[in-house]
C-alpha cells in the first residue's frame, strides 16, 4: 500500500509495534528441548492479546501462527512437535494484522552452543539489510534494494536465493511490489514511491542460490548442505529515505 496520511502511518505503526514485539518475546522464549509448536502457541497467545490476527492464517490459512524454519529450512516451516536442538539455527518470521493494515518481519536465532560459521551468516545477513535500508529513498530504482544485498553477499563470501524476494505490504501480507529480488536486475524499471509500504528480507546462503518446496506444501528447503539466514523488516519509503516500523529483536 501507499501511505497518504498521518492516520495510516499511525495504524501502520500499532501492528509494527504489535508484531516486533511478539517476535522479540518468542526469541527470548526459545529454549532447547521445546518443541516449535510450543514456541509458536506462544506468538499467538500473544497475538491475540493485542488483538492482532495472525497473517499467514488470514491470508494463506497456513497452519500455524508464525513461521519457525530450522536449518536447511529457509522459511515457511509449519509449527510442530520437532524439539529444537542445542546448536539450531531457528527463523521466526511474525506478520500479523490489526485494524486491516499487515506488517511483517522475520529474524533468525542461533541456539547455544553457536557456531562460528553459522554466526558469520547471520552478521553478514544483517548488514545487507542495513545497507540496503540505507539504499532505499523515494525516486530511486527499485532495484537499488537488490544492488545493495548482492554486493553485501558477494563481499562476504555469500550467495543469495534468487527467488526469495522482498515485497509489499501493509494492506494485505504480500502485494505489490509483489517481487523485490535479492540480486540487482537491471531490466527492473520500477521505482521506489513516497509512502510505498514493502519489507527489505534478504536471504544469504553457504552456497544456495534457490530454495524448494518440500513434501508437505509449505516448507522451503535449502539444498543440503547450505544454510540459509534471513532477517526483515517493515518500512515505509520516503523522500528522505526508509523509515523502519518494525525493531530488530534482543536475541537474534
Ligand atoms: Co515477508
Ligand atoms: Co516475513
Amino acid at each position: 500500500m501507499t501511505i497518504e496520511n498521518a492516520e495510516q502511518l499511525e495504524a501502520l505503526r500499532r501492528i509494527a509495534n504489535i508484531v516486533s514485539d511478539v517476535l522479540d518475546f518468542m526469541g527470548k522464549q526459545l529454549t532447547p528441548g521445546m518443541t516449535t509448536r510450543a514456541l509458536d502457541d506462544l506468538g499467538r497467545e500473544r497475538l491475540a492479546a493485542f488483538g492482532a490476527r495472525s497473517a499467514p492464517i488470514l491470508t494463506y490459512n497456513f497452519p500455524g501462527a508464525t513461521c519457525i524454519s530450522i536449518n536447511n529450512e529457509a522459511a515457511h516451516g509449519i509449527p510442530s512437535e520437532r524439539i529444537i536442538q542445542p546448536g539450531d539455527m531457528v527463523n521466526i518470521d511474525v506478520s500479523a494484522e490489526l485494524d486491516g493494515f499487515f506488517a511483517d518481519m522475520g529474524a533468525t536465532f542461533l541456539v547455544p552452543p553457536i557456531d562460528t560459521q553459522k554466526q558469520a551468516l547471520c552478521n553478514a545477513t544483517k548488514k545487507a539489510l542495513k545497507k540496503a535500508i540505507a539504499s532505499v529513498r523515494a525516486g530511486l530504482p527499485l532495484n537499488v534494494i537488490g544492488e545493495a544485498i548482492e554486493s553485501v553477499a558477494r563481499q562476504s563470501g555469500y550467495t543469495v536465493i534468487l527467488n526469495l524476494g522482498s515485497h509489499g505490504t501493509g494492506g494485505a501480507l504480500h502485494e505489490e511490489p509483489r517481487f523485490i529480488p535479492s540480486y540487482y536486475d537491471k531490466d527492473d524499471k520500477r521505482k521506489l514511491e513516497d509512502g510505498m509500504v514493502i519489507t527489505i528480507e534478504p536471504f544469504l546462503s553457504t552456497g544456495a542460490w534457490q530454495v524448494e518446496e518440500s513434501d508437505d506444501g509449505w516448507t522451503l528447503l535449502t539444498p543440503s548442505p547450505y544454510l540459509t539466514a534471513q532477517y526483515e523488516h517493515t518500512l515505509v519509503v520516503t523522500k528522505t529515505g526508509a523509515k523502519v516500523l518494525t525493531r530488530q529483536p534482543d536475541a537474534a
